[in-house]
């Protein structure tokens, strides 16, 4: 019986169990090292910065110019390793590394809400950045309330966070 439901898990793993991606353009922004960046872009509404998205993909922008925010999907390019329980930049306590937004993850995948300023061409100028100077940008999609906000979620740990007005709103060194 437990060899049969073993197998069955087993069956039920991605039969690819190793993917590759190409990114489709680069960050630019004033941060080239890992401290001193906003802890999400919501921390940083002046934090200017630019996607550049590479000539192949351009056609692929059409449309994104009506809307407010983007969100972008990105590889934490200098980040290295991972622990599976660890200690988050809003506070020191433990949490498992999906509970949390640390950049050192088992994938090293990023993703960002930024306000959309303006295109010109394949270029798009950003605000509420929090990514470091080239950074490469696997996906962006478009930000749209309708799909992304759930009123009333629960925030876990990060309940005592946010209700000190004082909580951190920027990285240090710690990954
Ligand atoms: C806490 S993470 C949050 C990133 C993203 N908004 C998220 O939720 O996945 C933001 C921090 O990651 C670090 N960071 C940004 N870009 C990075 C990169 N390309 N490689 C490694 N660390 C990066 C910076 O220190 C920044 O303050």
């Amino acid at each position: 019986m437990h060899m049969d439901e073993d197998k069955a898990m087993e069956d039920e793993r991605p039969q690819v169990m190793e993917y590759k991606f190409k990114p489709i353009g680069v960050i630019r922004s004033k941060y080239r090292s890992k401290g001193g960046v906003p802890i999400q872009g919501i921390f940083g509404p002046d934090s200017k910065g630019r996607a550049e998205i590479f000539e192949e993909y351009e056609a692929g922008l059409k449309d994104i110019e009506g809307f407010s925010h983007i969100i972008l999907i990105y590889v934490f390019h200098r980040s290295e390793g991972y622990e599976l329980v660890c200690r988050p930049y809003m506070e020191d306590k433990l949490h498992g590394v999906f509970a949390i937004r640390a950049p050192r993850r088992p994938n090293p995948i990023g993703f960002s809400v930024v306000r959309l300023e303006k295109r010109e061409g394949r270029v798009l100028y950003l605000s509420e950045v929090d990514m470091l100077d080239g950074t490469p940008i696997l996906d962006i999609k478009p930000f749209a309330p309708r799909f992304d906000h759930r009123p009333g979620a629960r925030v876990g740990w990060m309940e005592g966070s946010f209700r000190d007005k004082d909580h951190r709103k920027v990285s240090d060194d710690r990954f």
